[in-house]
């Protein structure tokens, strides 16, 4: 027997894609975990050298794979580890994210901020945050592959 079309809304849980620097962002979410704080388990975390290395191709790929929201995150201005990288990510961000506006991606699925490695409790309040807001979305249509390819799931095992 087929799920219901509200089985399915009911079973569905945001997919977030978090590309984060690993200096700061990605230090500041394994602080959130080792001080125990709570936050939203739907973040499937890509560490990257340093933001800027993030290439905007990462975005789309993530969303034709099943992700229903991205999250770029890097170190604080002045204090990325490679001068600038983080300046130059969020000039490709900010570039990435008119061209998916244009295709009509929502704003508040692809998001950039700053976490330093101190800031456990700030990393858990943005993934709450953009779980929250992707979840009111629903789950992610546009520029998704077919559902018969291999997906999110298949390219995280
Ligand atoms: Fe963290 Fe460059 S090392 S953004």
């Amino acid at each position: 027997m087929q799920p219901s079309k509200a089985e399915d809304v009911q079973a569905w849980e945001p997919r977030i894609v978090a590309f984060l620097c690993n200096w700061c962002s990605y230090a500041g979410a394994d602080l959130a975990g080792v001080s125990r704080i709570q936050y939203p388990p739907n973040v499937w975390v890509v560490r990257v050298p340093c933001s800027g290395r993030f290439n905007p191709l990462y975005i789309i790929k993530a969303l034709q794979s099943g992700a229903d929201g991205v999250l770029v995150s890097g170190c604080h201005p002045g204090d990325c580890h490679y001068i600038s990288g983080n300046l130059a990510a969020r000039r490709k961000f900010s570039m990435i994210k008119d061209l998916l506006g244009y295709a009509g991606i929502e704003p508040e699925r692809v998001q950039f901020t700053w976490v330093s490695a101190s800031e456990g409790g700030r990393y858990a309040e943005i993934v709450d945050k953009v779980v929250s807001q992707v979840r009111a979305l629903g789950p992610n249509k546009k520029l998704r592959k077919c559902p018969g390819q291999a997906g999110l799931g298949a390219a995280a095992r």
